[in-house]
């Protein structure tokens, strides 16, 4: 099994051997600017903490005149592939039939296009293809087999995503399940409790292009089928290139109800800087929450985080609980920054 020391070594020859598509053509990009005058911006690339590795890399291709959107994907290609990171692409966490299925959805600030993918299997890039949906078909959303066929024929190489890591860990959990089948209990330390992980990341260029990418192999042990919130636009994420971008990670059945990502863009085009913007979308979620999801003193029992990034350069993280963080990286280098926060930890229901 790789491990996190050799996988930076061995990341371009995952490339040389399909991983990522070397026989796409490239697309042109129509990078413009608002106006007639060009727009003036600092360079920023925002991301979740377990982007940390990518904002960089996204950040030192902007400001290298690389396209952010194909910045902030090659970004989150590093989790993608990196087998460590079990809440995206290759060993991802599997559904509750051991498959991993993966959720991804991008979009590009200057032509105003999207793209997405959603419960696809066998490819560790999804973010690659939900733009590959962008650039080379009349559609924005491929689902399931049609998904991972699409990807195949645009060349694409399928394999097995699921670690040895990861498929113990869905044994375990599938043998807590229940004392009385046939499946002798793990006794061991194992969190039986769903888990979310995501990777979202946005970037602006000096010339203030934005673009934006999320990429998930969604909630552990979920149902076959299930989509979360990463595959919908306006939920997962979202970019306009004249406002600035925006996107989450963690539950996604809490976002898609408030269009998280969408409805943090529209309030910073009414005038809200990201901070502000994050906390009320993270108001709203609250107030679409079911009672059951609910404390006794109306706090959330779930995470979710929101990242925005506004054309000017401007950002924030913010979630629900003080202590998260996420990644950013500018003229200052890549670091973690804490994320807003509505309450106390203390607050959080037992
Ligand atoms: N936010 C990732 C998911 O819920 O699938």
């Amino acid at each position: 099994m790789t491990n996190r020391r050799d996988f930076l070594q061995t990341a371009s020859a995952l490339a040389a051997a399909g991983f990522l598509p070397r026989a796409l053509p490239a697309m042109p990009t129509q990078l413009g600017s608002i106006g007639a005058e060009p727009f003036r911006a600092r360079p920023c690339v925002v991301a979740s903490a377990n982007g940390l590795r990518g904002v960089q890399v996204a950040y030192d291709q902007i400001v290298a005149g690389t396209d952010p959107l194909d910045a902030a994907i090659a970004g989150v290609n590093i989790q993608e592939l990196d087998p460590d990171d079990q809440s995206v692409g290759l060993g991802g966490l599997p559904n509750a039939e051991g498959v991993v299925q993966l959720d991804a959805s991008c979009m590009h600030g200057p032509t105003r296009r999207a793209g997405s993918v959603s419960c696809i299997e066998d490819i560790a890039t999804p973010s690659l293809v939900a733009k590959a949906v962008m650039d080379y078909t009349d559609h924005v959303m491929l689902v399931g087999p049609h998904a991972r066929r699409f990807a195949i024929e645009m060349g694409f190489t399928p394999q097995n995503l699921l670690t040895d890591k990861s498929r113990q860990d869905w044994l375990r959990w599938r043998a807590r399940l229940n004392p009385n089948d046939a499946w002798l209990d793990y006794d061991g330390n194992v969190n039986i409790r769903f888990h979310t992980g995501t990777i979202n990341m946005n970037a602006v260029t000096a010339g203030g292009d934005m673009a934006s990418v999320t990429t998930t192999s969604g909630m552990s042990w979920k149902v076959p089928g299930r989509v979360g919130d990463s595959p919908i636009i306006g939920a997962g994420q979202y970019c306009d290139n004249t406002v600035g971008a925006a996107g989450s990670t963690g539950r996604g059945e809490a976002n898609i109800k408030a269009c998280g990502a969408f409805l943090a863009v529209e309030f910073m085009r009414q005038g809200l800087g990201p901070e502000e913007a994050l906390l009320r979308v993270m108001q709203r979620v609250i107030a679409m929450t079911e009672d059951r999801l609910l404390g006794p003193n109306g706090r959330p029992r779930f995470d979710l985080q929101f990242y925005a990034l506004a054309k000017d350069g401007t950002f924030a993280g913010a979630t629900a609980y003080e202590g998260a963080s996420f990644a950013v990286c500018d003229e200052r280098g890549a670091r973690l920054e804490k994320c807003a926060f509505l309450f106390k930890a203390s607050e959080r229901p037992r």
